[in-house]
């Protein structure tokens, strides 16, 4: 690490003392293609691999932030249904041999699994679901979601229709479920019920759109958008939307 960025990193780390802290930051990791092919590359799946492998290290950054709750988006559904089948092969290989693997063996983080799994090949939804269950007992462990052929306007759907089975299975009506329909309902019936709402919602490469993510839990995010495509984001990146969020946070409450 060259000594100047070493050195803005501390002042950054200086700077954050005292601000308000994100509790759960969620990360749109957006750019991996673009970033291959500005790198060079002409398979873009080169920058799917330095994508996969960049969030060991932001998730590295976050624990020494402190911050103890993460979600990161690796697919959405869309990316899921319309790729082309060797991209999406591909991204999957690297869900099931980096980020799996790497939950498993990094104690810090108990693993959290949102989307709609069925879109996802059989090996890769079992890799997933065996790593949830292997970091489930992982005490004073942060909570790391892996959003995965994730949709928030699904999700939501999803949620409602598992209220509607359950009031079906115990005997409620239509017209019950209706009158007594809440928000902490529907909260409680996402894909990973008991999370704080996510504080802050950074998007790397540019994108100003949040494009369908955390439809329901980001209503009150602070958003942070940076220029960078995701492989290039730097921890430096994250100490500055954490200094934002902090600046922010502050003003609004203060
Ligand atoms: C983000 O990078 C990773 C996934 C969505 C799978 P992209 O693949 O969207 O790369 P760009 O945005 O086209 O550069
Ligand atoms: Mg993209």
């Amino acid at each position: 690490m060259k000594p100047l960025y070493r050195l803005y990193a501390r002042i950054l780390r200086r700077q954050l003392a005292g601000l308000p802290m994100p509790q759960h930051v969620a990360i749109a990791m957006d750019g991996n293609r673009r970033w291959a092919r500005g790198a060079g590359y002409d398979d873009v799946r080169i920058g799917h691999r330095f994508g996969a492998e960049h969030l060991e290290l932001f998730l590295q950054w976050c624990s020494d932030a402190g911050i103890r709750c993460v979600t990161a988006w690796v697919a959405s559904a869309d990316n899921i249904r319309r790729r082309d089948s060797a991209e999406v092969d591909y991204l999957m290989e690297l869900t099931e041999t980096v980020v799996a693997d790497h939950v498993r063996r990094d104690h810090r983080w108990r693993l959290h699994v949102a989307g709609q799994l069925d879109l996802l090949p059989d090996s890769t939804a079992r890799a997933l679901k065996e790593a949830v269950e292997e970091t489930r007992d992982r005490p004073g462990a942060g909570e790391l979601t892996i959003a995965i052929g994730y949709s928030g306007r699904l999700e939501v759907l999803d949620a409602v229709r598992a209220v509607l089975d359950e009031a079906a299975a115990s005997g409620r009506s239509v017209a019950e479920v209706a009158e007594s329909l809440s928000e902490d309902e529907i909260s409680r019936h996402l894909y990973v019920p008991g999370l704080p709402d996510p504080d802050l919602v950074i998007r790397t490469s540019g994108e100003l759109r949040m494009s369908d993510f955390l439809l329901w839990q980001a209503t009150r995010s602070e958003i942070e958008f940076c220029e960078l495509y995701w492989p290039a984001f730097r921890e430096v990146d994250l100490l500055r939307a954490l200094r934002t969020y902090g600046r922010r946070r502050l003003e609004r409450f203060s």
